[in-house]
C-alpha cells in the first residue's frame, strides 16, 4: 500500500513550461490566436489600400491617349504595352534594364520600360515608338544613315535618340555617344546611329515632342 506521499512522487513533475503555455507563447493554437507570432504578423500585414496580387484596372496615358487596361500590379510597362495592348514597338531583349531595346519616354525622361511597373506609370505621359509616326525626323535620319541591321534594337535607339534630342538640341558627336550609352546594338551599328542622331538634330529644330 502506497502512501499519499508515494503517489505524489509517482506523478511526473509538473513543468513550469506547459505545452499550452508554449503554444500560447508561439501564437499557435485556438487559445492563442491574436497573440504572439500571429499578432505580430497581423501588425506587419500590408494596409488595405495595397493593390494585388489580383489584376487591377489601371489607366495609362499613352501617346496622348488615356488607355484603360487590367493588369496584375507585378506587370511591367513593357509587358503591358506588348502583351495587353499589342504595342510591340518596344522590344523585350534582356528584360533587366541593361540593353535599352525597351526604351520609352516617361514624362520627358527615357526609361527602360522593362524596369517600370505599369501601375506606377499611371498619371505620367508615356511616349512610345508608335506615337512618333512614320515620317518623324529621328526615324527618317536612321533610314538615311543606314542605322540598323537586324533592326531589333532600333525602336529603343530611336526613342532614346528622341528623348536625348528633346533635352540636347545641339549635340556634338561625343554628346551623342555618351547620351545613347544606355542602348546596345548587337549588330554594331553605332556609327550609323550616331550620325543619324546628328542629322535628326538638324531636322528637329523647332519640333517639340513631334
Ligand atoms: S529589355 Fe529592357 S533594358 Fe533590355
Ligand atoms: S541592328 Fe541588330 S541589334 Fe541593333
Amino acid at each position: 500500500m502506497s502512501s499519499k506521499k508515494d503517489s505524489e512522487l509517482a506523478k511526473p513533475a509538473k513543468s513550469r513550461f506547459s505545452r499550452r503555455g508554449f503554444l500560447g507563447g508561439m501564437g499557435v493554437g485556438t487559445g492563442a490566436l491574436g497573440t504572439g507570432l500571429l499578432e505580430r504578423e497581423a501588425v506587419a500585414a500590408p494596409p488595405a489600400n495595397v493593390s494585388g496580387p489580383a489584376a487591377v484596372p489601371i489607366t495609362l496615358n499613352i501617346n496622348g491617349k488615356p488607355t484603360k487596361l487590367t493588369v496584375e500590379p507585378r506587370v511591367t510597362l513593357l509587358d503591358a504595352l506588348r502583351n495587353h495592348l499589342d504595342m510591340t514597338g518596344a522590344k523585350r531583349v534582356c528584360d533587366r534594364g541593361t540593353c535599352g531595346a525597351c526604351t520609352v519616354i516617361l514624362s520627358g525622361k527615357t526609361v527602360y520600360s522593362c524596369s517600370v511597373l505599369a501601375i506606377d506609370a499611371q498619371g505620367k505621359d508615356i511616349q512610345t515608338i508608335e506615337g512618333l509616326g512614320a515620317n518623324n525626323p529621328v526615324s527618317t535620319a536612321f533610314v538615311n544613315n543606314d542605322a540598323q541591321q537586324c533592326g531589333y534594337c532600333t525602336p529603343g535607339f530611336v526613342m532614346a535618340a528622341k528623348g536625348f534630342l528633346d533635352h540636347h538640341p545641339n549635340p556634338t558627336m561625343d554628346d551623342v555617344k555618351n547620351g545613347l550609352g544606355g542602348n546596345l546594338c548587337r549588330c554594331g551599328t553605332y556609327m550609323g546611329v550616331r550620325k543619324a542622331v546628328l542629322e535628326a538634330a538638324k531636322g528637329m529644330k523647332g519640333v517639340k515632342n513631334g
